[in-house]
């Protein structure tokens, strides 16, 4: 595979341990640009890099394009040679790895980019992470830090009085996005087991919350709704996820990057397991309530489709280690970030004009054009 060598690239001296430099993969998607928003809020010095594929969105940074200690770069994290020139010209303190390719839907239809952004990817960061670490006066080795976002999903699927799952939970990935993802965490665990590189892995489950690509269940339901359009349940609607908001798991990454232990596993989650209709029923009422249009309820909206292919039923997190461990706790109730959640994307309608393009109504098409009602289930 050969790479453009479009880049940019701003050298910087006399790395501090205070601010730190991080270097942020997938900087430009969801997760990763409310990671840089708040790591530069507290005075961090912050890279971005990010392949700006469909679901990374330079103005999801807009807010800090102009801050003077950020810089952004347009690259791919299989670039080896553009990842080691990052990690020579910057000397990040910490790589935060966000970038991946995230939608399960997605990865149902063709699995090829989760391998090669997630699984080789993440590879080809370890690889030069290595390098550089190893290169470290002992120092600046010894405090480096790989934190590798991965998710609840590669634990599989809970019945419902199973236990939550936990870092012992044993690895069941159902999906091929999960699979993926699950593969990318046995690389970063053989690259501290094997090399010593200082990793920390976490597992969160769903996020929701400003900026999110509206092909995931929250963000989809709140703009359907606000146009008075179908609202596609998959299946009986009764899978189960754990929500969080995006700001909460964010500050739980920076919190294990600066004290979590080197080769530790985390998992993150909002004690907030609820039924997918449930989610929708509450996307419903509160923008009944913030935009009263005269209308009947948007509940009239929901609409029960074909299921996703080896839909996982059940998430849960155990999150005790977390907020023992390192005092975490989500400032958000799931009521309380879904209200802030609609309030965001009813006040940036620019942001949703732009991310409503031609390509995401032809993902639309794709996934719900031919997709018939689900039979038999509730109306
Ligand atoms: P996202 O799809 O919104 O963003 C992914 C970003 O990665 C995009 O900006 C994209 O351009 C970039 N990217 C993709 N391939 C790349 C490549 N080859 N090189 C460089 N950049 C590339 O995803 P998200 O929801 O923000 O998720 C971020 C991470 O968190 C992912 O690793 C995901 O698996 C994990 N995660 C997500 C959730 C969730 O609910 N969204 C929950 C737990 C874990
Ligand atoms: O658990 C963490 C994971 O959460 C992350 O690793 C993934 O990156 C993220 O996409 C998310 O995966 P899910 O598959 O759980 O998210 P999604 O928003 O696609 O779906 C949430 C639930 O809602 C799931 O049970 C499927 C269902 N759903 C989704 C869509 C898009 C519907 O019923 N209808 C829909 O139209």
């Amino acid at each position: 595979m050969v790479f453009a060598p479009a880049r940019l690239i701003i050298v910087d001296e006399g790395v501090s341990a205070h601010p730190q430099t991080l270097l942020v993969t997938g900087g430009a998607g969801f997760i990763g640009s409310c990671f840089v928003r708040a790591e530069l809020a507290r005075g961090t010095r912050v890279v971005t890099l990010d392949a700006l594929t469909y679901a990374g969105n330079l103005d999801n940074l807009a807010e800090v394009a102009a801050h003077p200690a950020h810089r952004f770069v347009k690259g791919d994290i299989r670039d080896a040679a553009l990842v080691s020139e990052l990690l020579t010209a910057h000397a990040p303190d910490a790589v935060i790895h966000c970038a991946a390719e995230s939608h399960v839907d997605r990865s149902i239809l063709d699995a090829a980019p989760f391998v090669d952004t997630n699984v080789s990817g993440t590879q080809r960061l370890l690889a030069a992470s290595l390098r550089h670490w190893s290169q470290l006066p002992s120092e600046r080795a010894a405090s480096f830090r790989f934190v590798h976002v991965s998710t609840d999903e590669v634990f599989g699927s809970l019945g419902p009085d199973d236990a939550p799952f936990s870092a012992a939970s044993p690895y069941r990935p159902n999906s091929p996005y999960a699979a993926s993802k699950a593969a990318a965490d046995h690389f970063v665990r053989a690259y501290h087991h094997t090399y010593g590189l200082p990793t920390l892995t976490t597992h969160c489950s769903n996020n929701y919350g400003p900026y999110q690509f509206p092909e995931k269940l929250i963000p989809l339901m709140i703009l359907n709704a606000l146009e008075r359009r179908p609202l596609p349940l998959y299946g009986d609607g009764k899978n189960v996820r754990d929500w969080l908001y995006v700001e909460d798991h964010c500050a739980a990454l920076a919190l294990i990057l600066r004290a979590g232990r080197p080769g530790a596993v985390y998992t993150i989650g909002g004690r907030a397991e609820l039924e997918n209709r449930e989610v929708v029923l509450r996307v419903c009422d509160l923008v009944d309530r913030l935009v009263p249009d005269g209308g009947p309820s948007r509940r009239e909206l929901v609409s029960f489709v074909a299921d996703r292919p080896g839909h996982d039923r059940r998430y849960a997190i155990d999150d005790a280690a977390l907020r023992q461990e390192l005092g975490w706790a989500p400032a958000e109730s799931f009521d309380s970030g879904l209200e802030k959640t609609i309030a965001w994307y009813l006040a940036h309608a620019a942001w949703v004009a732009g991310v409503k393009s031609g390509a995401y109504r032809q993902w639309l098409d794709t996934n719900y054009g031919g997709r018939p009602g689900a039979p038999g289930a509730p109306r």
